[in-house]
């Protein structure tokens, strides 16, 4: 069996208990813990002048090797061009969209870096499989260097349609920069289709039925790959929590009232002012509700740095604070906010003891949380998902309420229809979820993103051999 190399930003150090909501890492540390290979990321450190080489060790059936950056260049790659220009352009925020070239050739700058310390870690017939936005042009640097094996791309954010992808000024080179994969991921078939309209009908590629791509003289594929959560673990961590002392603290503490649940990065595409003006607009619309529910919301800290991110925190303490300054009674505070993350297990059983999970991002490539509500729900006595239609995880949770996150009070009479709604319906919604997330569990998602990467490759000849030529450089 080939040995799988996975590139990602962040890496989750094996010991790192406290998981924060959803997110790649994580999802990459399920996939990798069972197949084993190499992780190559970033060590979450910057230097001036920092080694070419990354730190290599051995954990469980993984090797690690992490490399340091420097402080500029680590800043015009992460909150520069990441996350100041493809975060909000993917998430359809072209109000906070900023674009510099200096972040651009930094971004470019750390992808040469990634790709000279990777390439002499790699053997010709390692699969090499690329997560997220901060390493698009990463396989155009490694072919420079020479790799000639298989080398796939996942996007974990949404893919925008044409028009808005269009207002980034280096559009046309990114996706270039794609082409020098085998094959592109994507969350959803939306996705597939913004990306495959904008490269037909902007850039002159064509494509194949099947999703082959063809741009200049290179063949690729383009498919969607809905990531799918580690269902087994997390069914295993929720009926674990039934009488521990964590289930016993949260259930003293809501003497006898409902709960509802978010757990979400403080991130502004997570919808989450929304979703506090929902909870305001419920207690107020439907006051029945009122003593008689209590939300938490869990929001671990995120991209500090950005400044957009500082200006959201202080917009959701003064919004929390107001409503529960509205609606609070002496023994009652109806909306807990938390900065911190939880253990994967400590979220099971919030999960569990949440009649209903709100998840209402503005955009989302898929939302794991969404998953993890579902699966650590008691089959008896399950909960309901709210789930906003711009999440990927949409297309597949057929059972959830689904809501437009704009609209405040179509989500407050949701959260009051899951908060009144009878068992019988309650279990058949659940169960349609389940089939879905027992079914595509992140150890599919990774069998099949890597099979078909093999296969690709066959179907366009031998690597460094695409349709007769060589591989361009
Ligand atoms: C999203 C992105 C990931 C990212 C994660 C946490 O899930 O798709 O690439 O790692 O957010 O964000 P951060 O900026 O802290 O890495």
């Amino acid at each position: 069996m080939a040995r799988l190399v996975i590139v990602s930003n962040r890496v989750a150090s094996p010991k790192e208990r406290a998981a924060k909501a959803g997110g790649l890492a994580v999802a990459l540390r399920e996939a990798l813990s069972q197949r084993g290979g190499l992780w190559f990321g970033w060590s979450g450190e910057t230097e001036v002048n920092p080694p070419e080489a990354p730190k290599v060790f051995r954990s469980g059936r993984v090797t690690y090797a992490l490399l340091n950056l420097d402080p500029e260049d680590q800043r015009a790659h992460y909150a520069g061009y990441a996350n100041g220009t493809l975060w909000p352009l993917c998430h359809y925020r072209l109000g906070l969209l900023t674009f510099r070239r200096a972040d651009w050739e930094g971004y470019r700058r750390v992808n040469e870096h990634f790709a000279r310390a990777l390439l002499p870690l790699l053997k010709p017939d390692d699969i090499v499989w690329v997560h997220d936005y901060h390493f698009m042009p990463l396989a155009k640097e490694l072919r420079k260097l020479g790799f000639e094996g298989r080398i796939g791309y996942f996007h974990h954010i949404p893919w925008p349609t044409p028009e808005v992808y269009l207002s980034l000024p280096s559009h046309a080179a990114l996706v270039d920069d794609l082409s020098h994969y085998d094959l592109v991921g994507l969350q959803t078939e939306n996705d597939v289709r913004a990306l495959l309209t904008y490269i037909s009908s902007e850039i002159h590629g064509w494509i194949a039925p099947g999703g082959t791509v063809g741009l200049k003289d290179r063949r690729f594929r383009v498919a969607a790959y809905p990531i799918g959560i580690d269902a087994e673990a997390f069914v295993s961590d929720a009926k674990k929590s039934v009488g521990k002392d964590e289930e016993r603290r949260l259930n003293e503490s809501l003497a006898g009232r409902t709960l509802a649940v978010g757990v979400d990065r403080l991130d502004y595409s997570k919808g989450l002012p929304g979703k506090f003006a929902a909870f305001g607009e419920l207690l107020r619309s439907f006051p029945e509700h009122r003593s008689k529910v209590t939300m938490m919301q869990v929001a671990p800290l995120s991209r500090s740095e950005v400044s957009e991110y500082q200006a959201l925190r202080r917009e959701l303490e003064e919004l929390g604070g107001a409503i529960n300054g509205e609606f609070a009674e002496f023994d009652w505070v109806p909306l807990r906010y938390l900065n911190r993350p939880f253990q994967r297990a400590t979220l099971a059983a919030i999960y569990r003891r949440s009649r209903v999970g709100v998840v209402t991002p503005l955009r989302d490539g898929m939302n794991l949380v969404a998953k993890e509500y579902v699966a650590a729900q008691d089959p008896e006595d399950p909960g309901v998902l709210v789930l906003s239609r711009f999440a990927g995880a949409a297309d597949e949770l057929k059972g959830s309420l689904l809501v437009n996150p704009y609209d405040i009070e179509g989500m407050a009479a949701a959260m009051d229809r899951a908060l009144t709604m009878p068992l019988e319906e309650r279990q058949q919604r659940w169960r349609t979820n389940m089939d879905n997330v027992e079914t595509n569990t992140i150890h599919h998602w990774c069998q099949r993103f890597i099979d078909e990467l093999t296969n690709v490759t066959d179907q366009f000849g031998p690597a460094g051999d695409t349709w007769g030529n060589a591989r361009p450089q």
